[in-house]
């Protein structure tokens, strides 16, 4: 069977679903998007431009985008919202995030998107009569939800734009209405979650049949559409206000949430101030708090600064021993300092600065694991299922923007009538001190709930610049891993010169202060694991880490990127 229909700019033809893994193939010139028959693209280096994202349709969008004339915020804004349609289980409509750009004339941009706590919200609003804390609520239904951040999101990255939105939203509107084939990975997640999803539900999903899903099946969501068209034609007020906020009202009272008119009414997206500091002469420039992502990759890499890791290697004793270290002590320091910059005070500067962190170092061992229950986080003197998208366009604008519904299909609840999945992203606040969330990370006051709070977060869209020029493009999803594996994609690009493919696919490891264990990812060098343990370090093995999207700008100026193997992501690109 073979049909045929047009988006604006874009021939579809659906036929048989397909997929091969690394095709290696450069998208050309009038290269149509096939929503049934598409392969993700790993590795490629392109002349000019190009998108990383989690799903080869979204980032084919993206590319289409480009060739129209739009920018990388165009493609930005167009891949996002594709990823809302094809990658249900993070790309949203209903979750939040942040972006990180350059533009080509150097003004930096940092767009917080991040979801809040509703005006309803209470510092105990998840602890039972014993002040018992009931992960269940944070972490799933109705109640887990923060107020979204992604469309209002989208609508202030538009601001750099060039595009009309109703052209960038349109690849996503029929996406949505006439269907696209699911992949292998999807299916199986789709099935693994039936049960959950019929539980948080209150109406049925497109998310949900009798029959298991396979891959190659199709997917349609009219009523995601039908969401997407109504913020087609009346922009952010088409989510926050009207018929969209009618329905999540009314899904909300249906399951004792407590998200409201006002709180969707008074949501808006924060520019703020980048993080920026330099590491061994490169200009690192990242996401700030709500973030804990760019003080934390600031720390850690400043941290390593004095130390030749080149000639340590990659993946030997000595470096693995100092990152898992400095991973310590920046993490123990996220969970007292760290938390929405307009509740609490997060004394970045201090944080930053080379005589704190050497301060830090002071009692670093190189022969030996220090313990998570002697390292506090430092004295401070001052007084102040997520997925990444990486883009580099033609006159070199660059964006990376990562954005969750936090864990895989967010709370499992689908907005009766409208289609979309809402976050549970109130579990990333501290909901009781020293009670880990789901990602095992713990906090306190500066992380506690309070009406209209942004939860602290762990995304770091990171861009790298090489003589005020522009070099990578990196972020990825991973929860409390998001930094780690950020702070290793860069050291092994700057210290071990290694390739896009390389520090993406190379084998990570994780260490977040409490608990106190390194997590290694699967492949990695067993004598070194060993070895640490002799040293007194606990070692935990586990599967993937992070879905990493990193795009490195090459002296000749083109664009080496990397789509993580980990998953369906790929590139698309000229
Ligand atoms: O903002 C955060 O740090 C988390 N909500 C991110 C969650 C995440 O990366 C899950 N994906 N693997």
């Amino acid at each position: 069977m073979k049909l045929k229909f047009i988006l604006p700019g874009i021939l579809l033809c659906a036929a048989v679903s397909s997929f091969a893994q690394n095709a290696g193939s450069i998208v050309g010139v009038g290269k149509q998007v096939d929503p049934y028959h598409y392969q993700s693209v790993k590795s490629v280096t392109y002349n000019k431009a190009c998108v990383a994202s989690a799903h080869p349709i979204a980032s084919e969008v993206g590319l289409v985008i480009m060739r129209k004339g739009g920018n990388a915020f165009d493609a930005m804004i167009a891949t996002q919202l594709t990823l809302a349609v094809v990658y249900p289980d993070a790309g949203n409509l209903g979750g939040g995030g942040f972006l990180t750009a350059r533009r080509s004339d150097g003004k930096l941009i940092t767009i917080d998107f991040r979801e809040t706590a509703s005006s309803q919200a209470t510092r105990d609003m998840y602890l039972d009569k014993n002040g018992n804390a009931q992960l269940n609520l944070s972490q799933d239904g109705h109640l887990s939800s923060g107020v979204p951040g992604t469309v209002a999101g989208l609508f202030a990255i538009h601001k750099y734009a060039k595009l009309p939105f109703s052209e960038l939203i349109q690849p996503a509107i029929d996406l949505a209405e006439n269907g696209y084939a699911i992949s292998a990975r999807a299916a199986r997640e789709l099935n693994s979650l039936k049960n959950e999803f019929l539980k948080y539900n209150t109406k049925p999903t497109a998310f949900v049949k009798s029959d298991p899903w396979k891959e190659g099946d199709t997917l349609y969501q009219p009523e995601l559409a039908a969401t997407l068209k109504r913020i087609r034609d009346h922009g952010a007020k088409g989510f926050y206000e009207g018929e969209t906020a009618k329905l999540i009202v009314e899904e909300m009272k249906r399951g004792n949430g407590i998200l409201n008119y006002d709180d969707l009414k008074n949501y808006v997206a924060k520019e703020r101030p980048p993080i920026t500091f330099s590491y061994r002469g490169y200009e690192i420039v990242s996401f700030p708090p709500p973030s804990s992502g760019g003080l934390l990759i600031a720390e850690m890499l400043k941290m390593i600064e004095k130390y030749p890791m080149s000639s340590y290697g990659f993946e030997s004793v000595k470096s693995t021993q100092l990152m898992i270290e400095v991973e310590r002590r920046a993490y123990a320091d996220r969970a007292q300092h760290m938390g929405d910059p307009d509740f609490w005070k997060v004394p970045e500067k201090t944080l930053m600065s080379d005589a704190y962190l050497a301060e830090r170092m002071k009692d670093y061992d190189p022969s030996h694991a220090s313990k998570s229950e002697n390292i506090t986080a430092g004295v401070v003197h001052e007084s102040d299922q997520t997925t990444h998208i990486s883009i580099i366009d033609e006159e070199g604008n660059m964006t990376a923007v990562t954005t969750t519904l936090n864990n895989s299909y967010g709370s499992k609840t689908v907005v009766g009538g409208a289609g979309f999945f809402l976050n549970d992203e109130m579990d990333d606040f501290s909901v009781k001190p020293g009670v880990p969330n789901m990602f095992g990370a713990v906090g306190g006051d500066a992380n506690a709930i309070a009406p209209g709070k942004r939860m602290l977060s762990s995304m770091t869209p990171t861009l790298v610049l090489k003589n005020g020029k522009p070099f990578m493009v990196v972020g990825t999803p991973g929860g409390t891993t998001i930094c780690t594996s950020v702070f290793q994609s860069i050291v092994d690009v700057i210290d071990y010169n290694m390739s896009a493919a390389d520090a993406v696919n190379k084998p990570k490891f994780h260490h977040q202060w409490l608990p106190d264990e390194v997590v290694i990812e699967k492949g990695f060098s067993p004598d070194v694991k060993d070895a640490l343990e002799k040293m007194g370090y606990t070692c935990k093995n586990r599967g993937a880490i992070g879905r990493t999207e990193l795009i490195k700008i090459l002296p000749d100026g083109k664009r080496e990127a990397a789509a993580d193997s980990r998953g369906d992501d790929s590139l698309a690109g000229y």
